[in-house]
């Protein structure tokens, strides 16, 4: 006891967050790790502070999202998601699920109680005969892209190296084949679901349609989702363009231009502005084509204006994934959030309010040198709603929505609340300049994958809500999810 004390002391210094549990609650919480210890099967493992499998486990992307936990846990069998859910169950202790850590909002993967690392639940299995893949919730997509592209095929995920698999396919899920097939929530034909009395089921459209709805968006609320089942497709091509300061009034045309005018499912944009204060601003292009060539017409306009770098070319997936990566990776480990706007179409005087209000905040004082101001500007065709195959779904997405999405990283808590802050005030100035213009936006979902942690719920679910919420108190009835962090129907 002595020693295990010790060790939880020592965590503060070595995570660099106050953790303020007495005595009785942290024996509670190891107690609990104990009893889950007792009964796992040897594919699955607890850890304890200062082992060093629990220093991953509980990490993030951006290291504000972390907590101290009294343990990890990394379940290889979904028997063991069940027992462990049991326990927790039982005897009330906060608990988080992770699989790729990508959230921003603290405690919706995190938490001082039992972290469940999901990492070896990380089959991936091709079925050609049915054009469909099996893919273990705790994977990240570059590994479920390397596994498959021996086939020819990918599936619907992330766009960005690291992002995992369970947080994506449960809050929506936009891809770089959006346009033409939908986000990941619309090509899930089958998941492998622990309820939160630990029963173990599968869920598809047809054998539980309420789940299937509930799991289209619901994120964490209805249990821990151990494997899915993807459509899979042939896989496409791309890289990035990048441009001087002084061309960036004539990108802003052709941002405009592509998100009005291009008819082609197949071609995708991602416009990424970047301003970390006290260096120049850079804008990207992110481009993306689902075919075995690159149609180099559809991107024209870009290429008629000059480029301070480019790497546009016929490659491998994964390839593609690491090269439009690179400014994603938080290498010096900023603390962070995300935030969102959504739209229903661009104009070349919203696109400079986006860049106004990164540039606004970059060089106002509470951002200092060492910090990131960055948006996603991602104009998915207007017309590519028609192909969204499976409409009920819990995130509303059946009316045209381009999500923005703002990043913001610093590195000091201090300024946690005020960045947080700014960045709702950036939004609402940049939704007040698209209504401005004649967007109708109250009633458009706001993307839970992106959005702060206070955003109100009527704005993530809107109609869907309700439902939800019904649905949530028939799965959930003693509110065991409700230990663990996320947005609460
Ligand atoms: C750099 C970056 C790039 C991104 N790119 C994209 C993109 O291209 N498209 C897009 O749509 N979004 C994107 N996002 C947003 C991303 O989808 C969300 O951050 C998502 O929640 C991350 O999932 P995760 O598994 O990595 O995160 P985690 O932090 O592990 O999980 C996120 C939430 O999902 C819950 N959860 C995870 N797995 C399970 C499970 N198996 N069962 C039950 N609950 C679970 C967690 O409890 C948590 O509440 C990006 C985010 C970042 C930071
Ligand atoms: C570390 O965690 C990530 C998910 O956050 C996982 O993909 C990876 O496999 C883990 N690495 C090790 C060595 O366990
Ligand atoms: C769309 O294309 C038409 C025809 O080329 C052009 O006149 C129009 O300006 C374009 N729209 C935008 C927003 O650029
Ligand atoms: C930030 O760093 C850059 C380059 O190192 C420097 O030119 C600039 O003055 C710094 N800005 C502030 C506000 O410290
Ligand atoms: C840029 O943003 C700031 C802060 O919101 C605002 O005061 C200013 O009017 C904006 N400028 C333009 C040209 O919209
Ligand atoms: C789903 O799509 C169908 C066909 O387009 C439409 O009739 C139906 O109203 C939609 N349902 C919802 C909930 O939007």
């Amino acid at each position: 006891m002595l020693s295990y004390c010790t060790v939880v002391a020592l965590l503060p210094l070595v995570l660099g967050r106050s953790v303020s549990l007495n005595l009785e609650t942290r024996a509670k919480y190891h107690s609990t790790c104990l009893a889950i210890q007792h009964v796992i099967s040897h594919a699955s493992q607890v850890f304890h502070p200062g082992n060093v499998p629990y220093v991953n486990d509980t990490s993030h992307w951006v290291p504000s999202s972390t907590q101290a936990s009294a343990c990890s846990v990394e379940p290889g069998t979904v028997e063991d998601v069940s027992k462990i859910l049991k326990i927790i169950g039982r005897t009330s202790t906060p608990f988080a699920v992770k699989s790729g850590g990508h959230a921003t909002n603290q405690g919706f993967s995190s938490t001082p109680g039992v972290h469940i690392a999901l990492s070896r639940l990380n089959t991936v299995a091709y079925h050609q005969d049915s054009n469909t893949a099996t893919i273990g919730a705790g994977l990240t997509w570059d590994r479920v892209y390397a596994e498959l592209e021996p086939y020819g095929v990918t599936v619907p995920g992330g766009r960005i190296s690291g992002v995992g698999v369970g947080g994506f396919t449960l809050g929506g899920g936009y891809s770089w084949i959006t346009n033409r097939r939908g986000l990941g929530i619309d090509n899930v034909v089958e998941y492998e679901l622990v309820l939160p009395s630990g029963e173990i089921t599968t869920v598809t459209a047809s054998s539980n349609p309420e789940l299937s709805f509930a799991l289209r968006g619901g994120s964490n609320n209805f249990g821990i989702v151990t494997k899915f089942i993807f459509k899979t497709y042939r896989m496409g091509l791309g890289g990035v363009m990048t441009f001087a300061k002084s061309h960036i009034p004539l990108v802003l045309e052709a941002i405009t231009d592509f998100a009005a005018n291009n008819t082609n499912p197949d071609a995708n944009i991602v416009g990424t502005y970047i301003h970390a204060p006290g260096s120049a601003p850079e804008l990207s292009i992110l481009t993306f084509y689902n075919g075995p060539t690159l149609p180099l017409a559809i991107f024209d306009k870009f290429l008629s204006i000059p480029r301070a770098s480019e790497d546009l070319r016929t490659r491998p997936f994964t390839d593609l994934i690491s090269a439009v990566s690179a400014p994603y990776l938080n290498p010096t480990h900023l603390r962070g959030a995300q935030h969102t706007v959504s739209l229903t179409g661009y104009t070349v005087d919203i696109l400079s309010q986006i860049l106004n209000q990164t540039d606004f905040y970059a060089e106002s004082g509470s951002f200092a040198n060492g910090s990131l101001i960055s948006v996603a500007i991602e104009p998915f065709l207007a017309s590519g709603v028609s192909s969204f195959s499976a409409n009920d779904t819990a995130y509303p997405h059946n009316r045209y929505i381009s999500p923005l999405a703002l990043f913001w990283g610093w590195p000091d808590e201090r300024t946690d609340s005020t960045a947080m802050q700014d960045m709702e005030r950036a939004a609402a100035a940049i939704t007040a300049t698209a209504e401005g213009e004649g967007q109708q936006l109250t009633d458009l979902a706001l993307y839970n994958n992106y959005a702060l942690a206070d955003t109100p719920l009527e704005r993530l679910y809107t109609v869907n809500l309700p439902r939800l919420r019904s649905l949530k108190k028939k799965y959930d009835p003693r509110n065991i999810m409700n230990l663990a962090g996320g947005f609460r129907f």
